[in-house]
């Protein structure tokens, strides 16, 4: 395999740092590019080139596509937290699709011969069935899923127009943190379930509001299918291999186990590795959630070979609050 030297975008966020870390363990070349509005600068290896800036900024990524003889980009960087779309859907489209363009044009200006895009499970609104394949309807339900689901067409279109293939990995919920705590979540404003029921079982939160205890599935609330953020990680270097040695094809997947947990069922697995109930404060429904997201994961698996190491919600949950232990005793003061 001939390893090229990619450009992590977002890499100094949450998944992004997730990638970085499986890229260098798997002996791949890496730099980084990210504006820090949401990531954090300690969270990329020192050893790796970082560039501080905006994807948008055309003039940057082109010096540091010809700096870093980057052949494959993998593209994190975005806004991507659901309700906070509804209410300002024009930085969701300015972030993710414009950026992406951006992003895109310099990428074929550079002759970049791969692009692996971070997609999510938002395209496809609130799918008719569950598990969802690939080739089911799109219909997003909230700016965030369209911002990203236009970028997958412009991706389509330009790999059809010009010479580089491109994947798309559809995200279902991505959870846990790396298992030998070398990175994790940190992020400001923490909105996804498990961080933020870890922030409370560390004692950073008084509660964890369940948004929603009326939709129709087993227990009224929520379904997701939540994935290891390292199982993810290895499922994007396992792609990035595919399109380099499958050049004139490209590679649209989910990511997600194919199992569906509620709410509650999430928080009972958070109570127990805690050791204490959480106190649950039930609210209604949040802008813009649909019933329930589960992958049909037979294309990950099939076509990558890929296999997850850490499929089970004790795992996931377990990792993230350690992380939100280490995190906090970070916060601290020393000791005097
Ligand atoms: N929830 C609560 N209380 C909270 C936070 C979340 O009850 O404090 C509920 C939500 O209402 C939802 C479920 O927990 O029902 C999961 O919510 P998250 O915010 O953790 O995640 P989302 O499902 O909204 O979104 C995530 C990613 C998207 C991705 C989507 C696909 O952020 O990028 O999963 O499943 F598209």
């Amino acid at each position: 395999m001939n390893k090229v030297p990619v450009l992590v975008t977002g890499g100094a966020g949450y998944i992004g740092s997730h990638a970085v870390l499986a890229l260098e363990d798997a002996g791949w070349p890496v730099a980084v590019i990210d504006d820090l509005s949401n990531g954090s600068r300690e969270a990329v290896p020192p050893d790796v080139p970082f560039y501080e800036g905006n994807i948008a900024d055309r003039a940057l990524v082109e010096r540091i596509l010809g700096e870093q003889r980057t052949q494959a980009i993998m593209h994190f960087a975005g806004s991507i937290v659901v309700p906070e779309s509804v209410e300002h859907p024009l930085k969701y489209y300015a972030n993710n699709t414009l950026a992406s363009h951006a992003l895109i044009s310099a990428a074929v200006a550079a002759g970049v011969k791969h692009i692996l895009f971070s997609s999510t499970a938002a395209t496809y609104g609130a799918p008719e069935r569950v598990p969802i394949d690939e080739d089911d309807p799109k219909i997003p339900i909230n700016p965030y899923g369209a911002s990203k689901l236009m970028t997958e067409r412009m991706l389509e279109d330009a790999a059809a127009a010009h010479p580089f293939n491109y994947g798309a990995l559809r995200y279902f919920n991505v959870a846990g943190a790396d298992p030998e705590g070398r990175a994790g979540q940190r992020g400001k404003g923490a909105t996804h379930l498990i961080k933020i029921a870890c922030e409370a079982a560390v004692g950073k939160r008084g509660h964890i509001a369940v948004y929603g205890t009326d939709y129709p599935t087993r227990d009224g609330t929520c379904i997701r299918d939540y994935i290891h953020v390292s199982d993810l990680a290895e499922a994007h270097v396992a792609a990035l291999g595919w399109l380099v040695e499958h050049p004139a094809e490209n590679l649209v997947m989910n990511c997600g186990y194919g199992k569906g947990l509620s709410v509650l069922e999430v928080l009972d697995a958070v109570d127990k590795a805690n050791g204490s109930p959480l106190e649950r404060i039930m609210e209604g429904r949040r802008a813009g959630d649909p019933p329930e997201l589960v992958a049909g994961n037979a294309r990950l698996t099939s076509t990558l070979g890929w296999r997850p190491k850490f499929a089970d919600i004790d795992i996931i949950v377990g990792d993230a609050l350690r992380w939100e232990r280490k995190l906090l005793e970070r916060m601290a003061p020393a000791a005097s």
